[in-house]
């Protein structure tokens, strides 16, 4: 028989209204959640750590089993990878080799 400790784990009502997966099971901290607080993060100092225990400082929580770290470390790298592939993708047309970062020649 499951028995919910006390201080363990989401209070009854924390998925009401939130969907996704769910990350950090003490906290109910979703990948969405994590995606969120990095991307705000980011947008005000684009050289901040990303570690997950600045991440749920972010989100005003504390790692507590700290098991779902390594998960969280996954989902901020599948976060920068993506964002680094975008910058890739618009930055350089590769049908008709036109990279924006770099002037024309003679403009
Ligand atoms: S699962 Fe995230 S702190 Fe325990």
């Amino acid at each position: 028989m499951f028995v919910r400790r006390p201080g363990h784990g989401p209070p009854p009502c924390a998925g009401k209204g939130r969907s996704g997966v769910i990350v950090c099971h003490c906290n109910f901290i979703t990948r969405a959640d994590i995606e969120g607080a990095v991307r705000s993060i980011l947008r005000d100092d684009p050289s901040a750590r990303l570690e997950p225990q600045f991440v749920y400082a972010h989100l005003k929580k504390r790692g507590k089993c700290c098991g779902c770290f390594p998960q969280a470390e996954r989902v901020v790298a599948d976060l920068l990878a993506a964002a680094m592939k975008e910058v890739d993708v618009h930055a350089f047309d590769a049908v008709s080799g036109h990279c924006d970062l770099i002037p024309k020649e003679g403009s």
